[in-house]
């Protein structure tokens, strides 16, 4: 599977903090990858990897809403459910934290940020201007 390369034209948003959590995130998401590339990972490297998508994951959502809710974004509670719907799956890889799951979960979470970012985050942009 390939790894996330952040490209600004592709995935920027156009608003500093957000992309910058954007990216952090994408490289958590390379760190799962990469474990699922190794012949013998770490079971704490893989449950160290997890809490911090799902931390960060959690802090960004509630970085994000804030923003949300200043700009009077019609469709916050679609987002708020996303969002919601995200956190409860990765709470659940975390605690089941199965080693053999390992290549599901590494695609399962590239796909869900890269859909987060590029369907339903790209649906704010043009609601950022001079934010
Ligand atoms: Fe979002
Ligand atoms: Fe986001």
């Amino acid at each position: 599977m390939d790894k996330f390369v952040w490209d600004s034209e592709k995935y920027g948003i156009g608003h500093e903090l957000i992309d910058h959590h954007h990216h952090v995130l994408m490289d958590m998401v390379n760190t799962v990858i990469d474990l699922s590339h190794q012949e013998s990972p770490s079971k704490s490297d893989y449950i160290q990897v997890l809490m911090k998508v799902s931390d960060y994951s959690h802090y960004h959502f509630k970085a994000e809403e804030g923003l949300l809710a200043t700009i009077d974004y019609p469709e916050f509670d679609r987002q708020h459910d996303e969002h919601i719907a995200f956190s409860e799956k990765a709470s659940l890889l975390v605690t089941s934290c199965d080693l053999s799951q390992l290549k599901k979960t590494a695609h399962f979470l590239k796909q869900s940020l890269e859909e987060h970012i590029l369907v339903e985050d790209m649906k704010f942009r043009p609601y950022l201007s001079g934010k």
